[in-house]
């Protein structure tokens, strides 16, 4: 069982690293136990968190000693994991509260549990989404359920906490998931593709906007995953089988990578895969940014005149890092 820290309500941290003035040097980073946020006796809460990744991460913060807030759907599924974190947080540090993120007021009453409860939150991961699929012009009440969850899903949650959590004596951070698809736009789901652009885009402008904040307390971080082997991941990876697949992450392997670029600071947490390294997603954000820039047509990635040109750009942007 991991040791408890003070209460969260305790008064700021008063050390060099912490305080209201907090500040993650890249250049020196702070010891995972002496992080100010993913830390000990302080506050999680976790949408998606029956399944997948958002399980894994209310698992791992519990094991950190964070109390932890899980939110899902899916309420049998909710109430099995909320006993599995349990066993790792003890009674009294895990709330379960099932809530529809597409729901605004079930989002202002999960925040009034948090708060009622423990007063502040230190970690909030706005992970839950779905992805049916929605081409451009097919499947448009597919299009709206993605966007109930994964566009408005993700605003209710950050528009109902953040006003509060900004105004927290201690630093905290908000975790927004995206996706590569929001990014690189695989053709295959046209609209989860366009709802994690949104999902990018919301985020990049929540942090610039939190940087313009006083005490600047909040930080706000795009969680990019790589593949990784959940139920979602099997369906955005067609490919997927009863077992992880060899160049899939594991949920567990994916936020133990969030949780230390958290810790250092990073705004884009790219993550890899088994199958993918970071320098091919560089390469791959480059060409497709470089569709607008070269003139060359929308997802030139997959246009059969460009295959050739994409691969040799693939394989010289490769050899080049050798
Ligand atoms: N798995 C991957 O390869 C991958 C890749 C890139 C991004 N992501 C993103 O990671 C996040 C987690 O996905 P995952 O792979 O763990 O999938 P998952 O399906 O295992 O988990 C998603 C969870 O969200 C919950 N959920 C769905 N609708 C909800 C709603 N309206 N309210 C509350 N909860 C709801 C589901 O019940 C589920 O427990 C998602 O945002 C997903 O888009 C996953």
């Amino acid at each position: 069982m991991p040791s408890r820290g003070p209460s969260p309500l305790r008064p700021a941290f008063s050390t060099s690293l912490g305080g209201a003035s907090f500040k993650v040097d890249p250049m020196s980073p702070v010891a995972d136990e002496l992080h100010p946020v993913i830390h000990a006796g302080r506050v999680a809460v976790i949408t998606g968190a029956a399944n997948g990744i958002g399980r894994a991460a209310a698992l791992e913060l519990a094991k950190l000693g964070l109390k932890v807030a899980l939110a899902d759907v899916v309420e049998d599924r909710l109430a099995e994991t909320g006993r599995e974190v349990t066993a790792f947080a003890g009674e009294g540090n895990v709330l379960v509260i099932p809530t529809d993120v597409s729901k605004i007021e079930e989002v202002v009453r999960l925040k009034d549990k948090v708060y009622e409860a423990w007063g502040e939150v230190a970690v909030l991961l706005n992970n839950a989404a779905i992805g049916p699929s929605g081409t451009s012009w097919a499947g448009l009440d597919n299009w709206h359920k993605t966007f109930a969850v994964n566009v408005f899903g993700v605003l209710n949650v950050q528009q109902t906490f953040v006003p509060s959590m900004i105004h927290q004596e201690n630093p905290s951070v908000i975790i927004n998931t995206g996706s590569k698809q929001g990014i690189t736009n695989p053709p295959g789901n046209t609209s989860y593709n366009a709802s994690k652009a949104a999902v990018k885009s919301l985020t990049e402008g929540l942090a610039h906007e939190l940087r313009q904040q006083p005490t600047q307390n909040l930080t706000a971080h795009l969680f990019i995953p790589g593949w990784t082997y959940t139920a979602l991941g099997g369906a955005l990876h067609p490919k997927d089988t009863d077992q992880k697949p060899p160049g899939a992450w594991s949920a567990e392997e994916t936020v133990l990578y969030m949780l230390d670029k958290v810790r250092e600071g990073e705004f884009y947490i790219l993550c890899p895969d088994n199958e993918t390294r970071r320098e091919i997603d560089e390469l791959r954000v480059m060409w497709a940014a470089g569709d607008i820039v070269e003139g060359r047509p929308a997802l030139s990635r997959w246009h059969p005149n460009y295959k050739s040109v994409f691969e040799e750009y693939m394989k010289e942007g490769l050899a080049s890092l050798d």
